[in-house]
């Protein structure tokens, strides 16, 4: 089921989609996200995103990124570890992130974090990145899973998304009559930055505040400090740091 909002741009709520579309929509934007990341464009991603997660990371042996896209994020907290693996389900992004990004102390894999923790018998790192990627994961909780699972006990984890109170208000679907705050969905538009429209779909999901508080506490990664980050040209907290602890 989807419903159309009215005017651009043009977006729907969906109740879900699955990883093989969301899969495809990220292959086929990863060239364009290199681009906008890499010219600058992207404000939030190099100025807001970036130094936050940078901010809270400490130096470590083994880091993951779950949900590299192209690796430009990788690379960048690669610095503060011996080893650093991304993982993404998006062949094209990884393919990029293996040309662009790629350093002797990293390693990209083209696959989901569900089939990464699934391949492994025992948890290997002692921190993992998160830039909104748990927001484009159709299954939050096995997303939130498999990222505990490759976590030693003690490990950091430190994920960004949408702050799901603004985000909507920011890409104007809040006022569509079916929103509803307090379940989730599939939200499919164009995707867009502060500078640059596309005609590209991209999809991510709403979830409540509680369902990623809750979701993170049930697989062991309960949130010990949030942080709301804003960006330029919107007046509300535009995403969500959460940082959390494996127990
Ligand atoms: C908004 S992009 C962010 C990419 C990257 N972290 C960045 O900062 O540019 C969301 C990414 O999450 C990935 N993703 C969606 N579901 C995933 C899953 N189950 N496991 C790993 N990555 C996933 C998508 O393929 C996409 O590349």
């Amino acid at each position: 089921m989807s419903f159309a909002l009215l005017g651009p741009p043009m977006i729907s709520l969906r109740k879900t989609k699955s990883l093989s579309r969301i899969t495809r929509e990220w292959d086929a934007i990863a060239g364009l996200r290199e681009q906008q990341i890499s010219s600058g464009k992207d404000h939030s991603a190099n100025h807001v995103l970036a130094p936050a997660i940078l901010d809270e990371l400490t130096a470590v042996d083994c880091l993951v990124d779950v949900g590299c896209g192209t690796g430009w994020l990788t690379s960048r907290v690669a610095s503060r570890a011996k080893i650093a693996v991304g993982l993404d389900p998006s062949r094209e992004s990884i393919a990029i992130a293996q040309t662009r990004h790629a350093s002797p102390s990293i390693t990209y894999h083209a696959e989901s974090i569900e089939e990464y923790a699934h391949r492994r018998s025992r948890p290997r790192f002692d921190a993992a990145i998160s830039n909104m990627a748990a927001s484009s994961a159709p299954d939050l909780e096995a997303f939130f899973s498999g990222s505990r699972r490759i976590l030693k006990r003690d490990a950091l984890f430190i994920a960004t998304v949408p702050h799901p109170c603004f985000w909507p208000l920011y890409w104007g679907y809040a006022s569509d009559p079916k929103f509803d705050y307090g379940k989730s969905f599939a939200v499919e538009g164009e995707f867009k930055i502060r500078k640059q429209a596309s005609d590209m779909l991209t999809t991510h999901f709403h979830h409540p505040l509680d369902r990623y508080m809750s979701a993170l506490e049930g697989v062991g990664l309960p949130v010990t400090k949030v942080r709301e980050l804003s960006g330029r040209g919107f007046k509300f907290p535009r995403f969500l740091l959460l940082i959390s602890r494996a127990v």
